[in-house]
Order: structure tokens, then C-alpha cells, then sequence
């Protein structure tokens, strides 16, 4: 079952595999190194909580112009042991800013509550200054620095490692 957040136009659900294509045309135009369709298929396979962000149409006047993207955003998230690893966090670039990324993190939060998760983490790009800064607005605090961890055309950047707990 989807939930459309009120005047949020989009509804969150679960990913299932007929939403790849969906997915990876968000993905590839989000991202300078995006993920493959195989590593989609493998988080969906091992049980990652695999969400996924549909337009709503009707909710609002503006939404009729994104009808022919059937999907605006995607997120994945491990949770195993006490602990949950935010691995993909992906909204389109045409309805970033509008707080879907926000949503989603807040829903990947509720999940791995769900699932006893303490603390949530994850990485991200050191030049990455939007998504960290929606990680510091929503409690993660800088725990690590991985060198040289991402791809950056002839060189490597560096990941920050980010936590915050959970309950
Ligand atoms: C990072 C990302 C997921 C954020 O999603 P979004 O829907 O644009 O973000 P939201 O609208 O929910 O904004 C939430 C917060 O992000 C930050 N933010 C959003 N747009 C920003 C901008 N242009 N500049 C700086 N910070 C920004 C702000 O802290 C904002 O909070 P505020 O509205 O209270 O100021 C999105 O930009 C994205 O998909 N980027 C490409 C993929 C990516 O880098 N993913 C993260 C991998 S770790």
C-alpha cells in the first residue's frame, strides 16, 4: 500500500522489480556514478528495504507536467543487527528541493526502528554538500572519513562516514 504525504505530491512505496526501469531513469540522471540494475536486483533480492517515490497525480496542478515519469525518487536501506546503512538516497533533479529527499529518509528512519535498528549510517561524497547538509539537519554527526573511497574520474574522492541514533 502507498501513502501520499498531504500536499507532498508523491506517494512512497516499496520497491518491486517492475519499477527498475523507473528507478534506474532517476538514478542515471541523479548520479555521475550510478548504481547498475544488477545491484538494484541484488538489494531487492537479499531483502533491503527498497522504497520508492510515484507522482500523485491530481494532488497538485503542477504534477500533470511529470506524468510520464512514473517514478521521482528512490531509497535503500540495510538493517540487520541492531543497526541500519542508508545506501541509496535519489531524488530526480527536476523535484529536488520540494523535501522528498527529506521524506524518504524520515520513512527509512521509521523502518529501521521497525526493525530494532539504534543507530542509522552511511557515506557520502565529501563534495557533496546537499545531501550533507539534509544529514546534519536530520542528526548525523561526521563519525569517519574513508579515503579515497569513491570513483572521481582520474583521481578518488573521499567518503564522509555520518551516524545518528535512532531512538
Ligand atoms: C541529496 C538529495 C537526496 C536531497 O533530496 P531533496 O529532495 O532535494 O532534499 P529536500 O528537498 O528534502 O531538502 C532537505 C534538505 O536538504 C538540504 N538541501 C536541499 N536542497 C539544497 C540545496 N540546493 N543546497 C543546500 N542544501 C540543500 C537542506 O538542508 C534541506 O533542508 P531545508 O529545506 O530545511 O533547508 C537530492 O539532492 C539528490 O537526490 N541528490 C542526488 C543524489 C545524491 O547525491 N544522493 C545522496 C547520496 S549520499
Amino acid at each position: 500500500m502507498s501513502v501520499v504525504a498531504p500536499g507532498a505530491g508523491f506517494a512512497l512505496r516499496h520497491m518491486v522489480e517492475a519499477d527498475l526501469l523507473g528507478v534506474l531513469a532517476v538514478e542515471n540522471v541523479a548520479y555521475p556514478y550510478p548504481w547498475t540494475e544488477g545491484i538494484f536486483r541484488d538489494c531487492l533480492r537479499v531483502g533491503y528495504h527498497c522504497l520508492v517515490a510515484e507522482p500523485a497525480p491530481g494532488t497538485v496542478p503542477w504534477l500533470a507536467r511529470a506524468a510520464p515519469v512514473p517514478l521521482v525518487g528512490h531509497a535503500v536501506m540495510s538493517a540487520a543487527v541492531g543497526e541500519c546503512h542508508l545506501l541509496n538516497l535519489c531524488v530526480h533533479p527536476d523535484w529536488q528541493g520540494r523535501g522528498l529527499g527529506r521524506r524518504m529518509l524520515l520513512r527509512l528512519f521509521s523502518i529501521g526502528r521497525a526493525n530494532n535498528a539504534d543507530t542509522a549510517f552511511l557515506e557520502v561524497r565529501a563534495s557533496n554538500r546537499r545531501a550533507i547538509a539534509l544529514y546534519e539537519a536530520e542528526g548525523f554527526c561526521e563519525v569517519g572519513l574513508r579515503r579515497g573511497y569513491y570513483p572521481a574520474g582520474n583521481r578518488r574522492e573521499d567518503a564522509v562516514v555520518m551516524a545518528r541514533p535512532l531512538l
